[in-house]
């Protein structure tokens, strides 16, 4: 289906894809795999008309191709999930499943009816409850990944480039995701599936291509291959991938919440987070896991709730106050609440320190490049220049600046919500120790993911949220944190 040799790419003088050779077979889920920044997303834009090569030859279907436009690849028969998302929030799901394709009547005019009955039609065979009236912008991250497969789908393409595309989504939304991939396949189209979740390739994959440093490790049958070699092709070394140690000891309470209620969305949630634990927040989309976060340091506008940090009451008006009490709140969603992507790293670790600094009478440009340097060894951020642009770097990489960001603030209690979404299995880890350690120094942890190894892996006592509210309470120190009675509280 499709044939790439000798892919080279360079932004600048930074040489990020050398040569790179890919194949895809016709009705194949082919699995792409490396570290954050290895150039997996860089691959698929140059196939997807979505960047120019510098060298190299494509051919589709046949066809020699040179995509100059994502559009003409979408033509041929190419489309692309990205790892960001891209839809028009104020346009209805529908507008963003048909954007500048609209069907049109016989009058030329568009032809909304049928493209409402399009998009239902494709929810359905996909299995999922979406209307196609909705404004993409009320959609969950996890309900506007679906919509992008959608739009992939109703594109008829032959060869979906899916980036990352399980990232954000429920454990119940991946398995209808795979049944969809399934199907495609079945139908004879040719999926190219990225993801940092190696069970996942092994589930759904027929072969896994590994790319370290932007150079081609090898191309596996997903059959003849095993999750070490794997990852040791990915990373150049053996991993282990164990978590860190749990709390050395438990002390007293740090944070208190009562009776945190948000309209519609979250109802009379109370919990204390004591000091040296990580507490854990799990839960499916919808459940009101995040929201309550959010609801925490009143990001949207909450009915009730009271807060007292270490022992006093505070009010927590708004984010910028939070903040400046010590409640922090890292976003799932980096793109639209986290980082300035414009912005290069040292403004984005140094944002939340600004202030500080500006009131003391100068943009301290020089100590800021200082912590971003520490932040960029302590969390082995890739390339490490703090001047580059953080729209730059690799999707895992952002995530770390994310954090950084945070870190830099000095929190009290840090509330990360999907930390290690799109990051690589060392970083991962590496992220995994950083929590650990902060926790080990009395800064309250709150771990929101919907990532059930990582949830059991992390917490010490775990909140399962459903239908807004703490469905249950589980302690991994009593026995009570297990997998089953994490996803018996999740579900009604
Ligand atoms: N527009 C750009 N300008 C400069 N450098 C870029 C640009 N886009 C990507 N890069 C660099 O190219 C390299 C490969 O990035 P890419 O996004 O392809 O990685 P990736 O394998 O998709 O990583 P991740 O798993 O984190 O998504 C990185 O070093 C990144 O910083
Ligand atoms: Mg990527």
């Amino acid at each position: 289906m499709l044939k790439a040799t000798g892919i080279t790419k360079s932004f600048h003088t930074n040489m990020v894809l050398h040569g790179v050779d890919f194949d895809v077979l016709p009705g194949e889920v082919h699995a792409l795999i490396g570290e954050n920044g290895a150039g997996k997303s860089t691959l698929v834009n140059i196939l997807s008309g979505n960047l120019s090569r510098d060298t190299g030859t494509v051919l589709f279907d046949g066809q020699e191709v040179d995509f100059a436009h994502p559009l003409d690849a979408m033509r041929a028969g190419v489309s692309v999930v990205h790892q960001e998302l891209s839809l028009v929030p104020n346009a209805s799901v529908a507008e963003n499943i048909y954007l500048r394709r609209e069907k049109t009547n016989a009058f030329g005019l568009n032809d909304w009816p049928a493209m409402f009955k399009a998009a239902t039609e494709i929810f359905q065979r996909m299995g999922v409850d979406i209307d196609p009236r909705a404004l993409a912008g009320s959609l969950s991250v996890g309900m506007q990944q679906l919509v992008e497969v959608a739009k992939a789908i109703a594109l008829n393409a032959k060869l979906i480039f899916m980036d990352e595309p399980t990232s954000s989504l429920s454990e119940k939304e991946i398995q209808e995701l795979y049944g969809v991939v399934n199907d495609l396949k079945a139908q004879g189209l040719s999926i190219v599936f990225i993801s940092h979740k190696l069970t996942e390739l092994f589930a759904i994959s027929d072969r896994i291509t590994v790319l370290r440093d932007g150079k081609l490790v090898g191309t596996r049958p997903t059959k003849q291959a095993s999750p070490e070699e794997i990852i040791s092709m990915m990373v150049g070394r053996h991993l282990n991938d164990l978590y860190p140690p749990r709390a050395k000891s438990i002390g007293e309470v740090i944070f208190k919440c009562r009776d945190l209620s948000l309209f519609g969305a979250v109802k009379d949630v109370s919990f204390d987070l004591r000091r040296g634990e990580i507490l854990g927040i799990a839960g499916l989309i919808g459940s009101g896991r995040t929201e309550a976060m959010r609801a925490l340091i009143n990001a949207d506008r909450r009915l009730s709730g009271t807060f007292e940090l270490n022992g006093q009451a505070v009010t927590l008006d708004d984010p910028a106050d939070a903040m400046e009490k010590g409640v922090i709140y890292v976003s799932e969603d980096r793109k639209s609440q986290g980082v300035f992507l414009d912005y290069d790293m040292v403004r984005n670790i140094g944002a939340s320190t600004l202030d500080r600094q500006s009131r003391a009478g100068m943009e301290n440009r020089k100590s800021m490049r200082q912590s971003a340097l520490k932040f960029i060894r302590e969390m082995d951020i890739r390339p490490a220049r703090p001047g580059t642009r953080v729209v730059d770097l690799s999707g895992g990489n952002q995530q770390k600046v994310l954090l950084a960001k945070a870190l830099n603030a000095r929190p009290k209690v840090l509330i990360v919500d999907e930390p290690t979404r799109g990051v690589d299995v060392g970083a991962k880890s590496l992220i995994h120790k950083q929590l650990r350690r902060l926790a080990d120094e009395g800064i309250g942890v709150i771990v929101v993911s919907s990532e059930l190894p990582e949830v059991l892996g992390m917490s010490d006592r775990l909140l399962v949220f459903r239908n807004g509210t703490v469905a249950s309470q589980l302690d991994n120190n009593d026995g009570s944190l297990t997998p089953e009675s994490v996803m018996a509280s999740a579900v009604d």
